[in-house]
């Protein structure tokens, strides 16, 4: 049942090009026209949109800040995420032109679902993007798009991570669309891309042998840090929880523009310090801030682990440790990005002698708010 593999983490994380690609069947044509059939929200009506907000817990809540990073860029509509506990007990703004996107892999988390109901109550439109079919989110929403990525029974979220992104940039890209934003080039270059994603994941799964190696060299450390910026501030965040999760260590992430307002203090002599390294296109600027950024840690001690993409020369007399991933449009990077994150955590989790399939004081599905 586990395909050979001895946890079923691994397994799942191997499968991620697979998921990617069932994510993305039947929705993409060759023309670039998307369909979103169970989304069951008409043209019309996502055209009277004026406000999102997108409610998840957990690494579902980072695939959603992601996807506001997207949004907001193609579709030019406000997007707020928030964590689905805090949600309803804050008295949030919601009325019938604001569409409330709830992620969640299970469809049963409690809280995410105490946020759905109460957003039907105050007559928002509900849209779920589940994996589990016929659970209970998407069962009370207005409508859904199912991440199709198979069962998946490690406790931690990889492949749902992943195509809970995928999902994510079809309801933004199919929002831009209906909504005829100017950038309808732009979208069309990234329909095309994001159909060419499970080669990309493929591509990055032949990489990462050497992540394992240096994984197990970190065993010891106490703390590990992430840094990001833009798309990869919640791939950083979402390294960090991962390590939490399943390496039982202490992990913090940070943008990497908010060191020098006081995390900078932490870093020391050793201490690992994994900073994704934004793509080169369309975000120059960024990109040179975090190399800076990089330098700046390193001659405070860190241990400078670098995700960057291939062929970027700039950042490798910076880089102890020099992680390569494909070059694909900035926006759409964290689908490649959080795959080293992910081997990262598990190699660690294991060398440390873990459980990854059942982290301690974790359940797959968290039913109680
Ligand atoms: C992390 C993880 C959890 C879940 C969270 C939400 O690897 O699995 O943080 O993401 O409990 O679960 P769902 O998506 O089922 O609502």
């Amino acid at each position: 049942e586990k395909g050979g593999y001895d946890y079923f983490m691994l397994k799942e994380i191997v499968e991620q090009p697979q998921a990617v690609a069932d994510t993305l069947l039947g929705r993409v044509a060759v023309d670039g026209t998307l369909t979103l059939d169970e989304m069951r929200l008409a043209p019309s009506e996502l055209r009277e949109i004026e406000k999102i907000v997108i409610i998840a817990c957990g690494t579902s809540y980072h695939a959603g800040l992601i996807a506001k990073y997207a949004i907001e860029h193609w579709c030019r509509v406000p997007c707020e995420v928030e964590v689905a506990s805090e949600f309803r007990y804050r008295d949030p703004i919601l009325n019938r032109q604001t569409m409330v996107i709830a992620i969640s892999q299970s469809g049963e988390s409690m809280d995410t679902l105490m946020a759905v109901r109460y957003a039907r109550e105050q007559r928002a439109r509900v849209l779920a993007i589940c994996n589990v079919n016929g659970s209970t989110i998407p069962r009370e929403s207005d409508g859904v798009l199912y991440t199709h990525a198979g069962p998946e029974v490690g406790v931690a979220a990889t492949k749902t991570f992943l195509t809970q992104l995928v999902a994510c940039y079809l309801i933004g890209l199919y929002l831009a669309q209906v909504r005829n934003t100017k950038f309808g080039d732009e979208i069309n270059a990234v329909i095309e891309q994001l159909a060419n994603m499970p080669e990309q994941v493929e591509r990055v799964l032949g990489t990462v042998g050497p992540v394992r190696d240096l994984a197990r060299s970190l065993a010891d450390s106490g703390t590990v840090l992430f840094l990001g910026r833009h798309v990869g501030y919640p791939v950083a965040l979402e390294g960090a929880l991962k390590l939490k999760e399943l390496a039982y260590m202490h992990a913090e992430a940070f943008a990497a523009g908010e060191l020098k307002h006081g995390p900078i203090a932490l870093i020391e002599d050793g201490l690992p310090v994994v900073v994704v390294v934004p793509s080169r296109e369309g975000r120059g600027v960024l990109h040179d801030k975090i190399v800076s950024n990089i330098q700046e840690i390193r001659a405070r001690g860190a241990r400078t682990i670098v995700i960057a993409e291939e062929g970027d020369e700039s950042v490798r007399p910076f880089a102890d440790e020099l992680i390569e991933i494909p070059a694909v449009p900035t926006l759409l990077q964290p689908i490649v990005s959080s795959i080293p994150m992910q081997v990262f955590a598990c190699e660690l989790a294991l060398a440390k002698g873990n459980d990854v399939d059942q982290p301690r004081n974790l359940a797959k599905s968290v039913t109680v708010e």
